[in-house]
């Protein structure tokens, strides 16, 4: 095919310089006159004028109409998250299980005194991180309303596998009350609902700076975070060196606590990550063998049409007079 192209070529490239070519210029150069070089100027002149307003058009419009529009200036959206090469993100790995143990803890000793996590049910903890006899026993530590009884009393049960996980306030009201009026929200998809998802609630938990910086308002009963939007955060800083013990003996700094809560929080809210990704490699080879067998079908069926020379061969002139001609009608 390549060889093909190339003769192609080869034949075009010599018609172009054939004589027929160079006729045509001396024909041109002997009758070129200045009132058509003129006319040539004012052509170029004219194309590159009308482009030069379509560009200064385009550019205006874009200018006036086309740039993203800002509700809040760049200080009162808060300081831009430092990226981290979170490793659960990259293509071709998963979350690390043991970092979402050691998060789940974090999350369960410090962070679940505020915030509830209420689309997770005990059963997604089995397998992930933590063995189902694990699940089960960290389910009965809460108790849960049973159905009306005949009687129509509601009583309380320990809590089951499939119960999804207690917020630490009965309703939202009860939460604000608790936490000066702001609202501690759930945290089962903040990593989807926050701009910058990981590098962001890694960026506010170790962003509180020892004392807020000289000249900054801090309102009473805010706390200085300048990651988050407004800088002044209804929650204090939760994370503390040595806040948890690990029971797998990584130690406890703020950021390692941060970076593990976070994965944690990343997998609440995205579970299927794993076999999402597994799955995705599945489709991608099984696809990919799909795809070289049908081109190499492709070629194979049009290798006849591609090769074949269709050619006309008009009768000879004399066909008819001769006996046994094809062409004998
Ligand atoms: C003492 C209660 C308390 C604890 C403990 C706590 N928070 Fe908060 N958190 C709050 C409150 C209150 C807000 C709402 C702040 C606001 O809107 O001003 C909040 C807000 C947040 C937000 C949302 C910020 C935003 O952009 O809206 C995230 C994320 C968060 N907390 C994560 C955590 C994590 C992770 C932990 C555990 C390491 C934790 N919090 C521990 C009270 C708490």
């Amino acid at each position: 095919m390549l060889a093909r192209s190339s003769l192609r070529a080869a034949r075009s490239a010599r018609s172009i310089s054939s004589p027929t070519v160079t006729s045509d210029a001396q024909r041109n150069a002997s009758s070129q006159s200045s009132s058509e070089s003129a006319a040539a100027w004012k052509s170029n002149g004219l194309l590159a004028s009308s482009t030069l307003l379509a560009v200064g058009s385009v550019s205006w419009y874009y200018y006036q109409f086309g740039r993203p529009t800002q509700a809040m200036t760049p200080a009162e959206e808060g300081l831009h998250a430092p990226v981290h090469p979170w490793e659960h993100t990259k293509l071709y790995k998963t979350f690390d299980h043991s970092a979402l143990r050691r998060g789940f803890q974090v999350y369960r000793e410090v962070c679940s005194a505020c915030h509830s996590l209420q689309r997770l049910p005990y059963r997604k903890f089995v397998g992930s991180f933590m063995t189902v006899d694990e699940a089960k026993a960290l389910a009965e530590e809460s108790e849960y309303d049973t159905d009306p009884n005949d009687e129509g009393e509601v009583e309380k049960r320990p809590g089951k596998l499939s119960d999804y996980m207690l917020a630490p306030y009965k309703n939202d009201e009860a939460a604000r009350a608790a936490n000066n009026g702001a609202l501690p929200p759930d945290l089962s998809l903040i990593t989807k609902a926050r701009h910058g998802g990981c590098d962001y609630i890694f960026a506010l938990l170790t962003g509180y700076p020892e004392e807020p910086p000289a000249g900054a308002v801090v309102q009473s009963g805010l706390n200085f975070n300048p990651y988050f939007p407004g800088t002044g955060i209804g929650m204090a800083r939760a994370l503390y060196d040595g806040l948890v013990e690990y029971e797998d003996g990584t130690s406890a700094t703020t950021s390692q606590m941060a970076k593990d809560v976070v994965e944690f929080l990343n997998w609440a809210a995205e579970p299927e990550m794993d076999d999402r990704k597994r799955m995705g490699w599945k489709v991608m080879a099984v696809t990919s063998v799909l795809f070289g067998l049908s081109v190499w079908v492709k070629r194979y069926k049009w290798s006849n049409v591609k090769t074949r020379r269709l050619a006309y061969q008009p009768p000879p002139p004399n066909a008819q007079k001769q006996p046994g001609s094809v062409f004998r009608r």
